[in-house]
């Protein structure tokens, strides 16, 4: 099941998706976080955030919609009390990193050059903050800029995760590479809406909200597939997957790894079976490598 994601060895292409798995721990009763290949930590912004008032999560037909807002204790804070617990664990770190402004974004990065962290994710496309976050991942020229930017304070892998609302997804990836991306993540949630009739009032507070799940797969494998094709760096698929079929039409559309998030609010239990079934598709088909099937649509 071993992968190799920009030269880090995985055990296999499972990673839990940003702010589904806060710091690794919270699915312990349900099995041992070091089944997974990864482990994307809750997004980090350099000063803590509190998130967005209201609220906060509703269920969609197949998904559901969050605008949580980036809730976190800060880069600093994640260092002192949650990096060594999440290193500790074996399984590949990546520290996904949010950002206001392009100096936000560096000195966030810079902080974690420092550590033992492997893996920046950097999140250029929440739609949930008032500023920056998503705006960096609409248009390729603000992408360049920020993804340009960190990767001249960190000598780490630098996966950069894409936004789903981009302007147009293949000339996204394409940017992030030539700026000094080592590979992308693809994708985050859709900018959506909803509203109680009987209120009279849109649900979030913010009117929009970014929407995940199941009901978003066929259109985040497509892009999964569009950006893939743009780029000879390694691409992590993600987007509504819930089980082992999705996982792997992301591998035959060019991705490298997975990252799973909502299904597992609905089983959280869904990861050790997902990662079985993959495993037994592989022996029954004959697969060697998960190498042979990658990219062949
Ligand atoms: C409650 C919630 C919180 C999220 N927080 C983050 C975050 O902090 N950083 C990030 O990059 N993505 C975040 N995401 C997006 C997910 O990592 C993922 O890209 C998206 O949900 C699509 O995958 P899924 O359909 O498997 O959930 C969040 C998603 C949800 C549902």
């Amino acid at each position: 099941m071993e992968i190799n994601l920009c030269g880090h060895r995985m055990k296999n292409p499972v990673i839990a998706a940003s702010g589904t798995f806060g710091f690794g721990r919270e699915y312990e009763d349900f099995y041992h976080p070091s089944l997974l290949g990864g482990i994307s930590s809750k997004g980090l912004t350099l000063k803590p955030q509190k998130g967005n008032p209201g609220q906060r999560i509703h269920e969609t037909p197949a998904g559901i919609m969050n605008s949580i807002g980036l809730q976190n204790p800060g880069v600093e804070e994640f260092i002192r009390t949650e990096l060594t617990q999440m290193l500790s664990i074996d399984t590949l770190t990546l520290v996904n990193l949010g950002g206001h402004s392009i100096d936000d974004y560096m000195e966030g990065a810079s902080r974690l050059e420092k550590t033992d962290a492997p893996v920046i994710e950097l999140n250029i496309s929440c739609p949930n903050v008032e500023k920056g976050g998503m705006a960096f991942g609409i248009q390729c020229i603000p992408a360049k800029e920020v993804v340009s930017a960190v990767r001249s304070v960190t000598k780490k892998t630098l996966i950069v995760k894409l936004s789903p609302n981009a302007e147009n997804i293949a000339q996204m990836a394409a940017a992030c590479e030539e700026a000094g991306a080592d590979g992308i993540s693809l994708v985050n949630t859709f900018q959506a809406m909803a509203v109680d009739v009987y209120k009279r009032k849109a649900v979030f507070e913010r009117v929009t909200a970014g929407l995940s799940g199941p009901a978003i797969f066929p259109i985040a494998l497509r892009m999964v597939h569009d950006a893939a094709k743009a780029v000879s760096i390694p691409v992590i698929g993600l987007g509504g997957i819930q089980q082992a079929e999705d996982a792997i039409a992301m591998i035959m559309a060019g991705a490298t790894a997975v990252q799973v998030g909502t299904a597992q609010f609905m089983r959280p239990s869904l990861v050790p079976d997902l990662i079985e079934d993959m495993k037994r598709y592989k022996e029954t088909q004959g697969i060697r490598s998960w190498g042979e099937i990658r990219g062949i649509i």
